[in-house]
């Protein structure tokens, strides 16, 4: 491609020539989806590479905390191929797939899930990172949030396809990151950070959830990247014993509510 001949796209006030056509397809899908989410004024993943550290927990029981302070939120499930946000809240609405796709809506908080759009949540779903990409891109590209004060995204475990596709296309504000109190989810929790960083996405900050008082994951993921400990959630069987019948713990524990508004109040600050 000689000098000439390189493609230009605008992104926000800056002209930025393309070096390869790819690129340039996904520069103009991230023009489109802040075109399309100019309306939400806050993006905020909630991720760590680990699984089962609790993202998903923290993204619900944050959207309700945020939600009874008064604003208006969103949750998008983009844990695509092991979407939980549906089951936690025991939504069973199926949305038909046209754009632009609709959320379901549970106490007035909105939520788009893959769960939402095949007809049997039981069965395994078996996708290659084109087709987890496709759907990212299609969640953030053709979905209708209205407005919104703060969209949580629910990102899943690893550093391939979700957090990529999510970072490539989505100008995220920032990260929350969990960890659990062990060394090895910490490690790993650590990993999401540094891709954060080398894709220049804002770090907020480490909560520390299923805390057992004497280990300090949430510290080493602190000192690592040089992020905020927003704080602890200790490790409760209500947890357990709530979500499994879509109970969500802020609602109905005033110990765990504190928590998580404090840890709010440190997001929105
Ligand atoms: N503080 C806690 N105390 C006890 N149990 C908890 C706590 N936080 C989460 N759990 C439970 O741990 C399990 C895993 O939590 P969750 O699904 O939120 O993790 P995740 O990081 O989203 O997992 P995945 O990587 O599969 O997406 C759930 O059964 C949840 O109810
Ligand atoms: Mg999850």
């Amino acid at each position: 491609m000689t000098e000439e001949s390189t493609p230009e796209i605008k992104i926000g006030e800056a002209t930025v020539k393309v070096a390869h056509p790819s690129i340039l397809n996904v520069l103009k899908k991230r023009e489109h989806v802040k075109q399309q989410l100019s309306k939400v004024k806050h993006r905020i993943g909630v991720w760590s590479a680990k699984g089962g550290v609790g993202k998903t927990t923290v993204s619900i029981n944050l959207a309700y905390t945020l939600m009874r302070m008064g604003y208006k939120v969103g949750i998008l499930d983009a844990d695509i191929d092991c979407p939980n946000v549906c089951m936690f809240l025991g939504i069973t609405d199926r949305q038909d797939g046209n754009f632009p796709l609709k959320p379901a809506e549970k106490d007035g908080i909105r939520i788009i899930s893959t769960a939402m759009y095949v007809d049997d949540t039981k069965r395994p779903i078996m996708w290659r990172g084109p087709l987890i990409a496709k759907m990212v891109s299609d969640f953030l590209e053709n979905s209708d949030w209205g407005e919104l004060d703060y969209l949580i995204i629910d990102i899943a475990p690893g550093t391939s396809d979700e957090p990529l596709s999510i970072m490539q296309l989505l100008d995220i504000d920032g990260f929350i990151l969990v960890t659990g109190p062990q060394h090895i989810a910490s490690a790993n929790t650590i990993k999401s950070g540094l891709m954060a960083k080398r894709m220049s996405v804002h770090i907020v900050g480490v909560v520390e959830n299923m805390s057992n008082g004497s280990m300090k994951g949430a510290e080493e993921v602190a000192d690592a990247l040089d992020c905020k400990l927003l704080g602890k959630i200790n490790y409760s069987k209500k947890f357990d014993e709530m979500s499994d019948s879509g109970k969500v713990p802020v609602e109905y524990d005033t110990e765990i509510k504190e928590e998580f508004i404090s840890i709010a109040k440190k997001l929105i600050e």
